[in-house]
């Protein structure tokens, strides 16, 4: 079974690792293929270095740009390679703007799709990602769900037949790096002058809170007055936004950084006494870390999150103080997220299709 990845933008990366090892270990032939959506090295090459991807077979060199000319730009260069390599299956991850042009560019094609990550919805269709779950998942010949509320979601959308529970590929990833980040667990708050427990990390960049200047400024103030330090690895869409506005991000207590590599960022969590944040990744992380989560945006695709009482939404900028400071939530043993093992079900999945 030959195997084309696509990939693009951070989230991306981090799936891909498990799914490439898993591809490794079982002889499966595999092409990566980067649409240079996220060029930076700290939201791109670090990942592959430190996760042990390797580097891309092809690089797209895309870059930034509207999301029509960025989708269109990855669209038109997609066919070529696709064509050339001719593979059994497009692997798509996610919901970006590399997912929809590659799901899209396949299809065409007449090469079988597979999406991972199929069947997360929000219900906003004012998300980008929105658009880019729902186009994919419908165009894609498998679906690779992560959770119970995914396969429910493809149900009702009359999509069952090509559906599959394999597990989240990111329980794979963090709990495999979670094994190793013991004495980092503190470096980043220790290079902010900040001591363990005693700060939050903050991540927000998500379009819905970062192009708006009013929306953008009241959430930077929120941030800034909070009760401890706030750790801010700030993602360029971040940094670019807030500069464009005129928004200080070095104010009050927001301690603003570079984008983390993944291990850094794991041990920033688990030394931090909550996260706050607008990432689907890191409120998956916070949970499977035992970490209370609040989370910026008016609703969320991780629901158990919620349910399972380690996330809470604060819509409201003005929500945030209050949602960090709530008691600590109840342990669990759910594990909604799977078992660490979905990576081996998306190679079974894919073979078993085949
Ligand atoms: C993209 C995804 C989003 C995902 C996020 C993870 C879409 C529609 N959005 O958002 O779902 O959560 O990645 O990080 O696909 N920039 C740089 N350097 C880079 C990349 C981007 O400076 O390497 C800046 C540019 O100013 C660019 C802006 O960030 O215009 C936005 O980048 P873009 O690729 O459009 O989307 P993200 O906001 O990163």
């Amino acid at each position: 079974m030959k195997v084309l990845s696509v990939v693009g933008a951070r989230p991306q990366f981090v799936k891909l690792a498990p799914v490439a090892r898993a591809f490794r270990e079982s002889g499966v032939e595999h092409v990566i293929v980067h649409t240079g959506q996220h060029y930076d090295p700290m939201l791109s090459d670090v990942f592959f270095d430190e996760l042990g991807i390797g580097s891309p077979d092809i690089h797209l060199g895309v870059g930034s740009g509207s999301h029509g000319v960025q989708t269109g730009a990855m669209l038109g260069a997609l066919d070529a390679v696709i064509e050339e390599h001719a593979p059994d299956w497009v692997l798509v991850y996610g919901d970006t703007n590399s997912t929809l042009a590659a799901a899209v560019s396949a299809v065409k094609l007449h090469v079988r799709v597979a999406h991972l990550e199929a069947g997360l919805r929000s219900f906003n269709r004012r998300m980008p990602e929105e658009h880019n779950r729902v186009l994919t998942d419908h165009a894609a010949d498998l679906l690779l769900a992560p959770t119970e509320t995914a396969m429910g979601h493809l149900a009702s959308e009359g999509l069952s037949a090509r559906s599959v529970l394999v597990g989240d590929v990111m329980t794979d990833v963090l709990l495999r790096v979670r094994a190793g980040v013991g004495d980092r667990i503190g470096d980043a708050a220790a290079r902010n002058g900040l001591e363990e427990g005693g700060y939050y990390l903050a991540t927000i960049h998500r379009a819905e809170n970062t192009d708006d200047h009013a929306r953008l400024r009241e959430v930077v103030e929120a941030l800034a007055h909070l009760d401890r330090p706030v750790l801010l690895p700030a993602h360029p869409r971040l940094a670019a936004r807030a500069a464009a506005a005129g928004i200080d991000l070095s104010v009050g207590t927001l301690r603003p950084q570079s984008p983390l590599a993944y291990a850094d960022l794991i041990a920033a969590a688990l030394g931090s006494a909550g996260v706050v944040t607008d990432s689907g990744g890191l409120q998956k992380e916070a949970f499977l870390l035992g970490v209370p989560c609040t989370t910026v945006r008016t609703e969320t695709e991780w629901v158990e999150t919620i349910d399972l009482g380690w996330n809470i939404l604060a819509p409201d900028a003005a929500d945030i103080a209050s949602a960090v400071r709530r008691p600590r939530p109840s342990p669990t043993t759910a594990t909604p997220y799977g078992d660490g093992h979905a990576a081996r079900r998306v190679v079974e999945a894919l073979n078993a299709a085949s």
